[in-house]
């Protein structure tokens, strides 16, 4: 331990922020002994269980620290209350949201990554994690099936992805006139109305089209939408197309939209913060035609790729769109005496500065696990769906609201004593059956509303989860729901 003494003269240790290399192998083996236990008893563990926010304030010391305490007393928070007090994501039956499970090999990246504390800013700042992440676009932008020149950055999340695009979509209409207008489903996720308000563009201006039987954008709509758009004098400039929304998994038809985007030269966003991965699902890969034509595409391996928190990424056709969009000179960022590849920056692709590298566990994980077996993990995500979906419509007290398109499913339970109620009265009870669900501990599904009818919604998004999975959750939607009472 390291005592220093500040320029009064007092002693202070800094034990805690510069521990020796013994100290550190001491703290790692109690950490790793906590990542161990943790994955190792997942399947023993309840999903989520009854909590407050009252009992997890009480047993967080609130007092301002001013003097420190040993790392084992930190670990020991973290072990008896911030896990037991935490949604398990990484449960094989945790389908609620679009929740990753995050998966060991990159928890030890995110640790290396915070080691080293590189800053992606540009090439000069991080040379070998800046070419790890081009290595890893350019892998992402492969497995699209992209052209060579596309290119793209990893940001925080898929809403962060939406944002980027559409400020690039935003810089290649570069129109200072009219209303500027977007096209999507009404699936869209609300990201993309949120990227309009604060590209300046407007809520009002994302115009929201209808979909067909399966969840797909009606794309007579769509053009019809355009073209009285255009006659009144606004200027479309974007259409949006899901490659798996969030509701239900629908992927729009992407190569049509290629062809009226291009009919009315509107950029081409393609949403797939969800869903785009499973394109390495050979069941799934037609779905994702034309998705390699689209001008940007948002996609989360914070999802689909199992990585966990947080990274999404952008990838544009022609970064050098994105470029106009972004780059934006400054003293304190210009880049002296470098050339061609060193540089390079970041901060001329995106929104963010400084940045973690995220690129690590992306690497890891892919050049790790192989692009064979994450294929056959998304692929045995689509079957527990399948599965479940086969399950429910064989069966005469649970019905389907939406068909399955990838991994998410959405249904209701309609038990026979239910079956003469109201449709309100049948929603009612779904929503309380989903939060007794949520309770009891076993499966945890979230919520969506399709058609305006309260739907259970499930999405199988963990390479733990199994058909068996997917029989237990069945069984715990009936013991759970034999304890209510069948109407409000
Ligand atoms: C289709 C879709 N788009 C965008 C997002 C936003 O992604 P993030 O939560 O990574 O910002 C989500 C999140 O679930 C999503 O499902």
């Amino acid at each position: 331990m390291r005592r220093l003494t500040t320029p009064s003269g007092d002693a202070y240790y800094l034990k805690m922020l510069e521990p020796s290399a013994d100290e550190i192998r001491d703290w790692g083996n109690s950490v790793m002994q906590v990542v161990a236990d943790y994955f190792g008893e997942l399947r023993i563990r309840t999903v989520y269980r009854q909590m407050s926010s009252r009992e997890i304030r009480d047993r967080l010391d609130a007092a301002l620290p001013t003097k420190g305490i040993d790392f084992d007393a930190l670990l020991k928070v973290f072990r008896e209350t911030v896990i037991p007090f935490s949604r398990q994501n990484a449960h094989p039956r945790m389908f609620g949201y679009v929740q990753s499970p995050g998966t060991p090999v990159a928890a030890f990246a995110d640790l290396l990554a915070s080691t080293l504390n590189a800053n992606l800013t540009v090439w000069r700042s991080a040379p070998a994690p800046v070419e790890m992440e081009r290595l890893t676009i350019d892998w992402i932008r492969q497995i699209l099936g992209f052209n060579a020149e596309a290119g793209g950055l990893f940001v925080s999340g898929g809403s962060m992805a939406n944002l980027a695009a559409i400020a690039a979509a935003r810089q290649a209409r570069n129109s200072s006139s009219g209303r500027l207008r977007i096209y999507a489903s009404s699936e869209t996720h609300f990201s993309i109305a949120k990227a309009a308000v604060l590209l300046g563009i407007g809520r009002e201006n994302v115009r929201h089209v209808p979909v067909d039987k399966r969840f797909r954008i009606r794309v007579d709509d769509l053009v019809a939408k355009i073209t009285a758009d255009l006659g009144a004098g606004n200027v479309p400039f974007c259409v949006v197309a899901n490659a798996g929304t969030v509701n239900t998994g629908a992927v729009d038809p992407l190569a049509e939209i290629r062809e009226i985007a291009d009919r009315f030269k509107l950029w081409m966003h393609v949403d797939g913060s969800y869903g785009a991965f499973a394109v390495l699902a050979e069941s799934a890969r037609e779905l994702f035609a034309g998705i390699e034509r689209a001008d940007s595409v948002a996609l989360d391996p914070h999802k689909w790729l199992y990585l966990p928190m947080d990274v999404g990424c952008v990838i544009y056709r022609d970064p050098e769109i994105a470029r106009a969009a972004f780059a934006h000179e400054a003293e304190y960022t210009r880049i002296i005496g470098e050339e061609a590849d060193e540089a390079f920056a970041f901060w001329d692709y995106g929104p963010e500065l400084s940045r973690r590298f995220r690129a690590l566990k992306v690497w890891m994980l892919l050049k790790g696990v192989g692009l064979d077996s994450l294929s056959e993990a998304i692929e045995s995500n689509l079957a527990c769906a399948r599965y479940f979906e086969s399950m429910v419509r064989g069966s005469d007290d649970f019905e389907m609201i939406a068909p399955v398109e990838l991994s998410i499913f959405c249904f209701r339970h309609v038990p026979a004593e239910l079956r003469r109620e109201s449709p309100q009265a049948i929603d009612a009870f779904n929503e309380r059956l989903l939060i007794a669900l949520q309770r009891d501990g076993s499966s945890y599904l979230s919520n969506a509303t399709i058609g305006g009818r309260f739907a259970l919604r499930g999405c199988v998004l963990n390479y733990r989860t199994t058909l068996h999975d997917m029989d237990i959750l069945l069984d715990d939607l009936r013991r759970v729901a034999r304890s209510l009472p069948s109407s409000t």
